[in-house]
């Protein structure tokens, strides 16, 4: 099979173990309501001996929906086949892919929101009925085949999952958004990753460092990993707050988490736009980066700490963001007229 449509068999199965992902679900720290839940319907469809049902995990990225994933194949005890909406081009590709599947196998498509919609049709029957509805020949003399497969259980991961079709979203049986995390599950999650990396860090390195990483664990061990780096030329043996600061401000990554790209964002609504409600598009133009990236990645962040409002009229900066800026909140009189509409 093409590898790059379907990944992560023996192979990768392998790396993730050496990796700092958890495989249960007990060393999985944070998101104790999608645990919780989980936890119930995976014991359940064991006991039945049945595939899981359907199961949709959304959210933004880097808070463990692949990890989640992993996780619920193992518990489940089946093989884990990981592909992405992108990679699936062809309605073949999809076919060879669920044609392989064994019974109660985990397919995971992350950005399942990037299917094509012919690939998606493909889907429901697959979903609904484990069954493949296969064209055979053209035009009057076309036919349709119904091919059977195995149960199994699809894991959809998605950023958006407002961008999910109806008729796809309403198949999974499971739907669980995950949350940012707080900075307590954020510091364990840091010394458990610093733990198996064999790097010292007190606790208070790990506050830091937790405080800084945006809710999000994939931050937070990037940074504990580049704060290491610092710690190690320095010939410090152990990560303390003071260094974890230090390296972080190298970084440009400030007090909150916020990076350089945040702060030219809100940089560019106070002062290219004076305060004024700014659309996505001018905004993305404005700071060079994609509409998509501010929306997936930097909004969301921006939104939870309460330094951006999204109105009918656009984006506006808000008192806490203007405060975080060191910038003067313009007066309520001041109020705008749009730049561009959504
Ligand atoms: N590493 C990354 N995310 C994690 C989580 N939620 N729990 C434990 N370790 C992690």
């Amino acid at each position: 099979m093409d590898e790059r449509i379907i990944s992560r068999d023996a192979q990768v199965a392998d790396d993730w173990q050496y990796s700092l992902r958890p495989r249960r679900l007990s060393e999985y720290i944070g998101q104790d309501k999608v645990k919780q839940n989980l936890s119930v319907f995976v014991k359940a469809a064991l006991t039945r001996r049945e595939a899981l049902d359907h199961v949709l995990l959304y959210g933004p990225p880097g808070l463990g929906k692949t990890t989640l994933a992993g996780i619920i194949a193992n518990e489940l005890g089946v093989n884990f086949k990981q592909t992405s909406g992108p990679a699936i081009e062809r309605a073949g590709d999809l076919a060879a892919i669920l044609t392989n599947l064994q019974p109660r196998d985990v397919l995971f498509i992350d950005e399942i929101h990037r299917l094509s919609r012919q690939i998606e049709e493909i889907l429901y029957s697959a979903m609904e009925d484990f069954a493949l509805d296969i064209i055979i020949g053209k035009g009057a003399g076309a036919r349709s085949i119904r091919l059977d497969i195995s149960p199994f259980t699809l894991i959809g991961a998605t950023t958006k999952a407002g961008s999910l079709s109806p008729p796809l979203r309403d198949r999974f049986g499971v739907i669980s958004r995950l949350e940012y995390y707080s900075p307590e599950a954020l510091i364990e999650i840091i010394t458990r990753a610093a733990d198996i990396l064999n790097i010292p860090i007190e606790i208070n390195g790990a506050r830091e460092i937790a405080r800084r990483s945006r809710g999000t664990p994939r931050i937070a061990n990037r940074l504990l990993k580049r704060v290491r780096d610092f710690a190690q030329v320095e010939n410090s043996s152990t990560i303390t707050d003071e260094i974890a600061d230090r390296a972080l401000l190298a970084l440009e990554v400030d007090s909150v988490g916020l990076d350089h790209t945040d702060r030219r964002l809100l940089d560019a609504m106070i002062h290219k736009f004076g305060g004024r409600p700014v659309g996505l598009d001018t905004l993305a133009a404005a700071i060079s980066e994609t509409r998509e990236t501010i929306e997936d990645i930097y909004e969301p962040y921006l939104l939870q700490l309460g330094f951006i409002m999204r109105t009918p009229r656009g984006r506006i900066v808000t008192e806490a963001g203007y405060r975080h800026m060191g910038a003067n909140f313009p007066k309520a009189d001041n109020q705008p007229t749009l730049f561009d509409f959504e």
